[in-house]
C-alpha cells in the first residue's frame, strides 16, 4: 500500500530530501500513523531512523522557515521540535530488552523490523517510508490495518513478554478499546490477565494517566468494565471494586452499585466533556459499601453515604496522586451534595429549600443539576421521564430564586467591621453569632438579601442578646 498521497505534510517532504541525500532509511511511525487510518487527527509525531535521530531532527529543523527550536533529550538519544503547531518527535530504530523488576529498557540500536517488534499493538506497529526510493510505502509486518478494520487490539509478539517488558501496556490496551470501541483480542486479554500483578512496578501517575483517557472517552463503562474484568481495577482502585455485587435478604435485593455508578459516568459523558465532572460521577456513591445496612420493614438503606463519600475522597485523591486542590474540592463539594436536588426535586421545592442549595452549591450549581440527572438510571422509563420533569422544575426554582436573591456567591451583607462599630465592641464570638443569625434569616425567607433588611435584623438580634447601638 503506497499513502503517498495521505501524507502530505512539509516536514516529511524535508525529511525526505535530507535523508534520501545520505542513504538513510528514515520512516514516520507508531500513533500518527495508526491514526491516518482512524481518520483521527494526531499532533504527535514519530520518526524513527536508522541514521542518528539527534542530528536528523537538527538538520530537519534548520532546513525548516522559521527554523523550530530543538530540545535533546540525550540521554534518551532522542530530539524534538515543534513546527506549526505539531510536535515532531526523532530517535535511531532500536532494539530493548527489559529486566524483569523495572521498566526502564536496556536500549540498544536496532533495525526498523527490531523496532517495530518491540512495540505495544500491531495497530501502533505501522510504518511509512519517507525515502524517496519508496517514499509513502506502508510497512506492516503484523497486520496492524486489518486489525484496525476489525477493530482488534493485538500484540504483535507473544503478549507475556510485550506486557511483562512494559506492564503500563495493560492499562494502554484497555484504554484503546474504550477509546476506539475495539475488542481486545482473547489471547491479549488472558495475558493481561495473568500480568495484572506486574501494575505494581508502574507510578501512579502513569495509570492514572490512562485512567484519564478512558474516562474522557464517549462510553468510560467500556474501559472500567474490562479493568474489572482484568482484575486491574482492584489492584489501585479498590473502593471502586467495592461497590460491585449486591445482597439479597427477604426476596429484596439493591442495585449493584458498579454497574449503577458506570451507566451514571456513561450519562455524563454525553452532557459534559468536564473530566472533573466525571470522575465525581465516578465517586459518587463511593460511600455505598460502608453504609450499607439492610433494615427490617425498610429494606436495604445507605444512610449518608454522601458523607462518608466525601471524607473519603482525600485520601482516594493522595493515592492516585491526583491533585489535591480546588479540583478535589469541587468532586468532594458535588458529591456531598448529589442527593440534595434529588430530595428539592421529590418534595415541595420551598424557596427556601432552593436558596440553602444554591448557597450550598455556588457556581457549581449547574454541573451538580447535570450530575443529578445523570443519576437517575432506572429501567423503567416512566420512572425517568417523571424525574427529569421533577429536574425541570427544580431549575426553574432554582432560577427564579436566584434572579430574586442572588445567592450563587454571596457575601454578607453586614461585615464584622460594622457590627462591632454599630454596637461598639471588639472582637467577640457574638460578632459570629450575629452573622450566622443575618444568614439564616436570608436563607429562611425571613429577611431579603441586601443591607437594608441586614442591617436592621442585624439591630434587632444586637438588642435581644443584650447589645446597644451606638452608630
Ligand atoms: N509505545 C509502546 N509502548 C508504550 C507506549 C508507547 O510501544 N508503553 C509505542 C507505540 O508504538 C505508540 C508510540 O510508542 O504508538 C507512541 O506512544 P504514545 O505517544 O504514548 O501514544 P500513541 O500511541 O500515539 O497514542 P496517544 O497519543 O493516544 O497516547
Amino acid at each position: 500500500m503506497n499513502l503517498k498521497d495521505t501524507i502530505n505534510n512539509s516536514v516529511f517532504s524535508k525529511i525526505s530530501d535530507i535523508i534520501s541525500g545520505q542513504n538513510i532509511d528514515t520512516y514516520v511511525i507508531g500513533g500518527f500513523v495508526r491514526d491516518v487510518f482512524l481518520q483521527r487527527a494526531n499532533k504527535d509525531i514519530d520518526i524513527v531512523t536508522t541514521g542518528d535521530g539527534i542530528e536528523l531532527a537538527k538538520q530537519t529543523a534548520q532546513s525548516l522557515h522559521p527554523s523550530p527550536k530543538v530540545s535533546v533529550f540525550k540521554n534518551f538519544g532522542t530530539a524534538m521540535f515543534k513546527y506549526k503547531g505539531v510536535e515532531y518527535e526523532f530517535v535511531g530504530t532500536r532494539k530493548e530488552s527489559y529486566s524483569y523488576d523495572s521498566r526502564k529498557p536496556m536500549v540498544s540500536k536496532g533495525t526498523l523490523s527490531d523496532d517495530q517488534n518491540r512495540r505495544d499493538f500491531t495497530i501502533n506497529a505501522l510504518a511509512i517510508s519517507l525515502h524517496k526510493n519508496n517514499y509513502g510505502e506502508l510497512i506492516d509486518p503484523f497486520g496492524g490495518v486489518e486489525d484496525i478494520s476489525r477493530k482488534i487490539i493485538r500484540t504483535p509478539l507473544d503478549p507475556d513478554i510485550t506486557f511483562s517488558d512494559d506492564p503500563l501496556r495493560m492499562m494502554r490496551a484497555i484504554r484503546f478499546a474504550s477509546q476506539l470501541n475495539f475488542t481486545i483480542q482473547d489471547d491479549t486479554f488472558t495475558a493481561i490477565q495473568r500480568n495484572t500483578k506486574r501494575l505494581d512496578i508502574i507510578s501512579m501517575e502513569r495509570i492514572i494517566d490512562e485512567c484519564h483517557k478512558i474516562l474522557l472517552s464517549d462510553v468510560p463503562s467500556r474501559g472500567f468494565l474490562l479493568l474489572d474484568k482484568a482484575e486491574l481495577l482492584v489492584q489501585f482502585f479498590p473502593e471502586l471494586s467495592a461497590l460491585k455485587g449486591f445482597e439479597i435478604i427477604n426476596n429484596q435485593g439493591h442495585k449493584d452499585n458498579f454497574h449503577h455508578t458506570l451507566e451514571v459516568v456513561d450519562n455524563i459523558a454525553q452532557t459534559s466533556s468536564n473530566l472533573w465532572l466525571r470522575w465525581a460521577a465516578l465517586l459518587h456513591d463511593i460511600g455505598k459499601p460502608k453504609t450499607k445496612k439492610y433494615i427490617e420493614g425498610q429494606g436495604w438503606t445507605f444512610h449518608g453515604h454522601e458523607f462518608v463519600g466525601t471524607k473519603m475522597i482525600p485520601r482516594i485523591f493522595k493515592r492516585l496522586r491526583l491533585p489535591l486542590n480546588e479540583k478535589m474540592k469541587y468532586i468532594e463539594k458535588l458529591v456531598l451534595l448529589h442527593l440534595r436536588p434529588i430530595i428539592l426535586a421529590t418534595e415541595e421545592a420551598t424557596d427556601s429549600a432552593a436558596r440553602r442549595l444554591l448557597f450550598d452549591a455556588g457556581d457549581d450549581i449547574d454541573d451538580l443539576m447535570l450530575l443529578c440527572e445523570a443519576d437517575i438510571t432506572s429501567k423503567n422509563h416512566q420512572k425517568v421521564q417523571t424525574y427529569l420533569n421533577n429536574f425541570t422544575l427544580v431549575r426553574t426554582k432554582l432560577q427564579e430564586v436566584e434572579e430574586k436573591d442572588a445567592l450563587r456567591n454571596w457575601q454578607p451583607p453586614i461585615s464584622g467591621e460594622e457590627i462591632m462599630k454599630t454596637f461598639s465592641i471588639k472582637p467577640s464570638p457574638i460578632i459570629g453569632e450575629i452573622k450566622t443569625a443575618i444568614r439564616e434569616a436570608i436563607l429562611d425567607g425571613i429577611i431579603q438579601n441586601n443591607h437594608e433588611s441586614a442591617y436592621a435584623y442585624m439591630i434587632k438580634i444586637g438588642t435581644e442578646k443584650g447589645l446597644t447601638p451606638t452608630h
